[in-house]
């Protein structure tokens, strides 16, 4: 069989991208979003998955065991600005869900999120994590699935992490660019992976809060057993075992799901580089992150 080619980085209006995210472009900048529409908006890597699954059994956990046992997340959720060849398209998945509210998942930057959803004034809800967690998330994601650029190794793509050149550019911009926002445009709920790992129970408190649900304690059990890591790491419709460009041998996509694991990754002389370059990075005093909970 022939190795399929990975994808070239480019810049794109100043974010780092592949084609795959922009070769739809029109389609996504003029997707006509719903006032019901929730968005799941992160940087990849931060806990996406998770919260989309969260999301997906709130609204439709009773919908029948057919739903959970045969249409794999990705198209419950669809990416909004994913398109590649021989599937439909993120923008095409999203028309043709038959469920309300459309949960619809993104990791665009801020500033290019399609106008509709402002206008609409969707709720959106944004996961964010720790950089250093997140770089080593992102770097075995980018081994073990082939329609990511190369990552290098482990030095390299930290590197280049840093400087904001891997796909969907800078996680400085992108907490960031999120987090004003939340300034000024209340129907956004800004949350921390670390805070889910730590009390996985308050947070869903807090969610259900901001979307308006009321769920009873049974279907928040319910909810809670599904979604732990080892259910989700079983589960083939969360761990994307379908998905073919992606070697679970390499690494798998529901890899190890801790807070701090960047601690086995990163050298003495990393992390000194990366916390010094870090602070330049990071000028708001308001977002905080945890490296450790
Ligand atoms: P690790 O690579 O650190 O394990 P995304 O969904 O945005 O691609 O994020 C993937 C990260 O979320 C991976 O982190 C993955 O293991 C973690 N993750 C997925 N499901 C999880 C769960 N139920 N609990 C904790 N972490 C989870």
């Amino acid at each position: 069989m022939e190795v399929p080619r990975r994808p070239e980085l480019f810049d794109f209006h100043g974010v780092s991208m592949i084609s795959a995210f922009t070769d739809n472009w029109e389609n996504v900048q003029n997707f006509k979003a719903r006032p019901d529409d929730i968005l799941i908006a992160t940087y990849p890597k931060a806990g996406t998955t998770w919260v989309s699954y969260i999301l997906d059994l709130l609204y439709f956990g009773n919908m029948g065991l057919d739903r959970q046992t045969s249409i794999p997340l990705y198209d419950r959720v669809p990416f909004l600005e994913i398109c590649v060849p021989f599937l439909p398209s993120g923008t095409d998945l999203a028309d043709k869900l038959p469920t309300t509210p459309r949960l619809i998942k993104t990791h665009l930057p801020v500033q290019f999120v399609p106008k509709s959803f402002w206008e609409q004034q969707c709720r959106i809800v944004y996961v964010a994590r720790n950089a250093k967690d997140n770089a080593v998330s992102f770097f075995h994601f980018n081994r073990m699935n082939l329609g990511q650029p190369d990552p290098g190794d482990w030095s390299t793509f930290l590197q280049e992490f840093m400087e904001g050149k891997r796909v969907f550019g800078s996680w400085y911009d992108h907490v960031n660019g999120w987090w004003e926002k939340k300034q000024t445009y209340s129907n956004l709920h800004y949350m921390f992976y670390e805070d889910l790992i730590e009390d996985y129970r308050r947070e869903i408190d807090g969610l259900c809060s901001f979307l308006g649900l009321s769920p009873s304690a049974e279907e928040k059990e319910r909810v809670r057993a599904s979604v732990t890591f080892d259910s989700m790491k079983q589960n083939k419709m969360t761990n994307c075992s379908t998905v073919e460009v992606m070697d679970q041998k390499v690494s798998p996509f529901i890899r190890k799901g801790k807070v701090g694991d960047w601690k086995n990754h990163f050298t003495v002389a990393q992390n000194e580089q990366f916390d010094e370059d870090y602070k330049k990075k990071t000028k708001n005093p308001d977002l905080k992150f945890r490296f450790e909970i």
